[in-house]
């Protein structure tokens, strides 16, 4: 039996505080430093909610020509990355692929050599700043790789969110585009203590480095029941094939247990706050690419799976579909979530190290009883 103190998952279970976002399941809502997400995603770039997230306060018009230029002077990847990914082998998952770059970015920073430069917390703002820049970069460069295509290298004329799509695609992207890829990121880039943030804040806590705690991040956020989420949503899409197909495929998955892919939520269990706003943008990229069969399937599994289980859908469950509308590989969709949750992390890293206490729970022991090496006899 299990012991009721025990919370499994930590559900429930409040374990600190902070002033970067407040999520209401109650009232359905998100705020990143008391704004509405909606209205973030609806006003600002995402160049704003970053700089929002780490400092607290939206940029004013000098602070954000200051932050966008430190920003798109970080872009350009340093010879060693680009050598690091011609290395990994080819059909290596993104995932991987972008963890491993992460961890090198880390060796970069000279700073880190010097005695105490780890914890010289003063130098995090531009160590995210380089980690915002540079994720794009090398998620660009990685997408291209899998296409058999040489690295674009980044402009500094462009925004983050064109910046981005122009060295994925190479091709200038439509204003529609952008703007849905920017709500993206907007959307995703924080959401309080989630398994990848709390994973990040846990080896903050230790006072390790920030660029650990974004490695150790990523992995979390990798996982289906996460962040992978997003790309096992495309998976699902294409094992069903078409809106007639869904009664069927969903009877078999429910009979065998399967978990639904972009359904479901820790916290908010009447549905996620970010969801309209991602599924208002999908609408745009189906009505501009003509994909009613998208749009129906979407549809039709959203209807028959809240009807039975009355589980609604997560943020990966419009976006998953958004970003394969972009032209982006289904491989690819985790890491643009992180290359928008990096923001998230890094704000709590920062705000676990100003006010740390070492994360360290307790557990139960439920393994063999106390026994002894046969033969052993302890020193008198
Ligand atoms: N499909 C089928 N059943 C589900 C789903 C789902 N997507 N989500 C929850 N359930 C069921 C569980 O099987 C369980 O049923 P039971 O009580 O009969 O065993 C019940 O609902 C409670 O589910 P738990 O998994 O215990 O709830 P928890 O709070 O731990 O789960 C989670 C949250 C992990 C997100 C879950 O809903 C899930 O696995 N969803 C699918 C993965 C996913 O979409 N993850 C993205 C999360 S959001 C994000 O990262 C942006």
């Amino acid at each position: 039996m299990s012991d009721p103190d025990i919370k499994k998952g930590l559900a429930g279970v409040v374990v600190d505080t902070t002033a970067i976002s407040k999520v209401n399941p109650e009232t359905n809502s998100l705020l990143y430093r008391g704004y509405p997400v909606q209205e973030l995603a609806a006003t600002q770039p995402f160049e704003a909610v970053a700089y929002l997230l780490w400092h607290g306060e939206l940029p004013t018009p000098e602070q954000l020509a200051a932050f966008e230029a430190q920003e798109r002077a970080f872009r350009p990847l340093d010879p060693r990355t680009v050598a690091l990914l011609d290395l990994i082998p080819a059909e290596a998952h993104p995932m991987d692929v972008l963890r491993t770059a992460v961890s090198q970015l880390g060796t970069f920073d000279a700073s880190l050599n010097r005695p105490g430069g780890w914890t010289d917390r003063d130098l995090d703002f531009g160590r995210s700043v380089y980690l915002l820049a540079q994720i794009p970069t090398i998620v660009a460069a990685v997408q291209r790789r899998r296409w058999g295509l040489a690295p674009i290298p980044p402009r500094a004329d462009l925004d983050y969110s064109t910046n981005f799509l122009w060295m994925t695609f190479g091709v200038l992207p439509s204003a529609a585009a952008v703007d849905v890829f920017r709500i993206s990121m907007v959307l995703y880039a924080e959401h309080s203590f989630n398994a990848s943030t709390f994973t990040a804040r846990v080896i903050a806590s230790t006072t390790s480095d920030l660029y650990s705690a974004v490695v150790g991040a990523i992995g979390a956020l990798k996982g289906p029941l996460h962040g992978g989420a997003n790309e096992a949503v495309m998976h699902i899409f294409e094992e069903i094939g078409s809106a007639d197909r869904v009664v069927p495929w969903l009877d078999d998955a429910l009979a065998h247990k399967r978990k639904i892919m972009g359904f479901g939520h820790r916290v908010y269990k009447r549905g996620d706050s970010r969801v309209p706003t991602m599924k208002a943008a999908l609408d745009r990229l189906i009505a501009d690419s003509g994909r009613t069969d998208l749009a129906e399937l979407y549809a039709t599994l959203e209807s028959e799976f809240v009807a039975r289980k009355g589980i609604y859908p997560n943020l990966d469950y419009p976006s998953g579909p958004a970003y394969h509308l972009l032209g982006f590989e289904t491989e690819i969709f985790t890491p643009l979530f992180i290359a928008a949750r990096v923001t998230g992390w890094t704000a709590h890293i920062m705000e676990q190290a100003a006010s740390n206490a070492l994360i360290r729970p307790l557990s139960a022991y439920d393994g063999v009883p106390e026994r002894h090496i046969d033969g052993y006899v302890s020193d008198p």
